[in-house]
């Protein structure tokens, strides 16, 4: 035999927290139909076309954040090299196709990568793909919904010894509003641990003109919204539901005193919709011409309020990097 010396490649290992539940699945889409206001989570939106719509958003010329952010990266990447800490542990929140983190593993030089989504069936194949780019690096992959707030289980504690740094890039923040921002973050300093130098690494959309925003989340092409109104074919499936496409058309609105864009799908007639509840019941609701289902907030923040914020979750030491236009920001912020 050759090569007796050699280590046994590297793989990644996984860590599934996250079980589905059915029946919880089918009381909250129920509930959120049956407000006033019918609402449902924008989770909702990220069955498997609506990835690849979402994917698809992130190159319209009208969605300026990801390229923001990118821009960003690439211009201050060294400045937040020296921010962060050596040696770490990147533990990536919404990882995804893991693209994001492993632009950066060149300049920050992990120790370990943690990919953190609510599936790790999602991570499975870009992390095997990422361990053969970067065979030294330990990596692992972890399934929790951390929308209510993170929590590492054991495994990961236990083997993320060193400083973390936390990675939640692409404004993913502003799905939240600012109390539920406020309670995450602090979930989210817990997860940083005690180590000296951990922090939280994290991307914000800015405030803006209402005419540029509206324009980012209704662009000409219809791809947002074909990607909120396939947020209607993923709840016919989770709830045999009978929402017909025709019927509605999407909406997207800048609220300049919450600061937010909401997004919502708008009846254009009256529309009768049913469906099955948890108990195997048909549901059924009315919507009047013009009535709507809220699907998504996206926050703004300017630079001022989102460095409160991370101060009253606990975060100190902050420092931030935003493009010329003040169009979007990346903070760093120091754990303890
Ligand atoms: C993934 C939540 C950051 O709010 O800009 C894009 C989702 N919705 N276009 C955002 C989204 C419509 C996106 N986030």
């Amino acid at each position: 035999m050759l090569q007796t010396a050699e280590q046994p490649p590297r793989s990644p290992r996984f860590v599934q927290v996250y079980r589905e539940d059915q029946e919880a699945l089918r009381r909250e889409l129920t509930q959120g139909l049956l407000q006033a206001q019918a609402h449902c989570s924008p989770k909702f939106l990220y069955d498997a076309l609506g990835s690849r719509l979402f994917e698809a958003i992130t190159e319209l010329p009208e969605y300026y954040p990801t390229r923001t952010e990118a821009s960003i990266f690439a211009t201050h990447g060294a400045d937040m090299a020296r921010a962060v800490p050596q040696n770490a542990t990147l533990l990536d929140l919404g990882a995804g196709n893991c693209n994001k983190a492993a632009a950066l593993f060149s300049r920050f030089e992990p120790q370990r990568y943690v990919a953190i989504d609510i599936s790790v069936q999602f991570l499975q194949g870009a992390l095997e793909c990422l361990q053969r780019q970067h065979p030294k690096l330990e990596m692992w992959g972890l399934g929790v919904d951390f929308s209510g707030g993170l929590q590492l289980p054991e495994p990961i504690e236990a083997a993320a010894s060193g400083p973390r740094l936390l990675f939640y890039p692409g404004s993913s923040i502003g799905n939240f509003t600012p109390d539920a921002a406020l309670a995450f973050l602090r979930s989210v300093r817990l997860a940083c641990g005690t180590q000296a130098g951990s922090g939280l690494l994290i991307g914000v959309d800015l405030v803006k003109d209402s005419a540029v925003l509206e324009a980012a989340y209704d662009d000409a092409l219809g791809v947002t919204a074909a990607f909120n109104l396939n947020l209607l074919l993923h709840l016919n499936r989770l709830l045999q539901a009978d929402f017909r496409l025709p019927d509605w058309r999407h909406r997207a609105h800048y609220d300049t005193q919450q600061q937010r864009i909401e997004m919502h799908l708008q009846a254009r007639h009256a529309v009768k919709v049913s469906w099955h509840d948890e108990q195997g019941q048909r549901c059924e609701r009315h919507f009047e011409a013009g009535q709507t289902l809220h699907t998504e907030n996206s926050c703004k923040w300017t630079v001022q309020g989102f460095a409160e914020l991370l101060q009253r979750a606990g975060f100190q030491g902050l420092q931030h990097w935003s493009d010329e236009a003040r169009q979007f920001a990346v903070f760093w912020a120091s754990a303890c």
